[in-house]
């Protein structure tokens, strides 16, 4: 009997030292700081680590009395949830000061936001359109995508014409006629088809053709058109207009000469050459050693063209003309080979630099 209350006796003093501890582990967990993550992970190793004061506890849950197991349990698992959740917030208070304040320097300049350049086509495509306005055409586009009437049926192509062969031309499909247009002189009747003279545009734009692809051709590239419609208009007109683009576009100096040529959409035609800017006409590898370089098509507008469009052709004349993007760029910037264009180097794209 005595053994039992002796028993009982330590048992109880044993369930009173537990709860008195637990009281005091809880007290002390609301005041725990932390100033560092090494101070933070010195308290978890203190209270929750295997060896820690709550584990320890837990170990000597087992000696409380049975009855008295159900309050102690629940104490001790309020204290081991408080120590958790007490050092999660330290954790994660710390996280959050440790970035900031300490770490962001407001003082520091930006870091410098890489510009790109004007891709070289671009640059010569804006010149180009720029000479012409100032002349007095305003800017058009139409759509790559097209019919085959706007690209060749409009244009006067005759039904058996070779270039709307399948060989040039690429199609999305095949009935109804939807292709990629192989010319920017599409846009002429895009804009004739609603429009009454005088019309003064200047048309830039890319068009694809199927080649294959080489130093030389690509299957697509840019072109710029250019088209006047009105009462009096004459080829002096055309030739003087092209002059004056050609001293604008490649210096002072530089002369022309027009060879006749054949489009289905105008008549006369011609093609034109400029002086090589390269040697001054003296003769190099890129004019083939004859001083000359072709740059572009032109003529007067056939009449009917301008009738398949609905413009009076006893009324109105007018003169278009048509050249290559890349040529231009080439003759400008000597870029040899044609792929460069597109394959997006930056290295390629940098040289350009000054030129933007
Ligand atoms: N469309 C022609 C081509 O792609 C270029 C051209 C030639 C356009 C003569 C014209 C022109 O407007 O009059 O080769």
């Amino acid at each position: 009997m005595l053994s039992i209350i002796k028993k009982s006796g330590y048992l109880c003093k044993k369930f009173h030292d537990m709860l008195e501890k637990i009281q005091a582990l809880l007290a002390e967990i609301d005041t725990l700081e932390a100033h560092s993550a090494e101070d933070i992970e010195a308290l978890r190793i203190k209270y929750l680590s295997k060896k820690g004061s709550i584990p320890a506890l837990m170990a000597d849950f087992r000696n409380v009395p049975a009855e008295q197991k159900k309050e102690v349990g629940i104490k001790i698992n309020e204290l081991k949830t408080k120590a958790f959740d007490k050092i999660n917030s330290l954790k994660a208070a710390f996280d959050s000061t440790d970035t900031d304040a300490d770490d962001i320097d407001i003082t520091r300049t930006a870091y410098p936001i890489e510009l790109g350049t004007r891709h070289p086509l671009t640059i010569v495509r804006n010149e180009i359109v720029d000479i012409f306005s100032r002349l007095g055409f305003s800017l058009a586009e139409g759509p790559e995508v097209e019919d085959d009437w706007h690209v060749f049926g409009a244009m006067n192509f005759a039904d058996d014409h070779p270039a709307r062969d399948m060989q040039d031309t690429f199609f999305i499909e095949a009935k109804p006629d939807v292709i990629l247009r192989t010319h920017t002189s599409s846009v002429q009747s895009r804009v004739m088809e609603h429009t009454q003279p005088p019309i003064r545009i200047i048309c830039p734009g890319r068009v694809y053709r199927n080649e294959a692809i080489s130093a030389r051709a690509h299957c697509f590239f840019h072109q710029v058109e250019g088209l006047y419609v009105d009462e009096d208009v004459s080829f002096t007109d055309l030739k003087q207009v092209l002059l004056l683009f050609a001293r604008e576009m490649f210096g002072e100096g530089t002369q022309i000469r027009l060879r006749p040529s054949y489009f289905p959409f105008t008549e006369p035609s011609a093609e034109m050459d400029i002086s090589c800017n390269i040697c001054g006409g003296e003769g190099c590898s890129f004019c083939k050693y004859t001083g000359w370089v072709e740059i572009l098509g032109c003529g007067m507008v056939d009449p009917a063209v301008l009738e398949l469009n609905g413009i009076d052709s006893k009324k109105y004349k007018g003169y278009a003309f048509g050249m290559g993007v890349e040529r231009i760029t080439n003759l400008k910037y000597q870029v040899k080979d044609l792929r460069m264009f597109s394959e997006n180097d930056t290295r390629f794209l940098k040289e350009f630099e000054a030129a933007n």
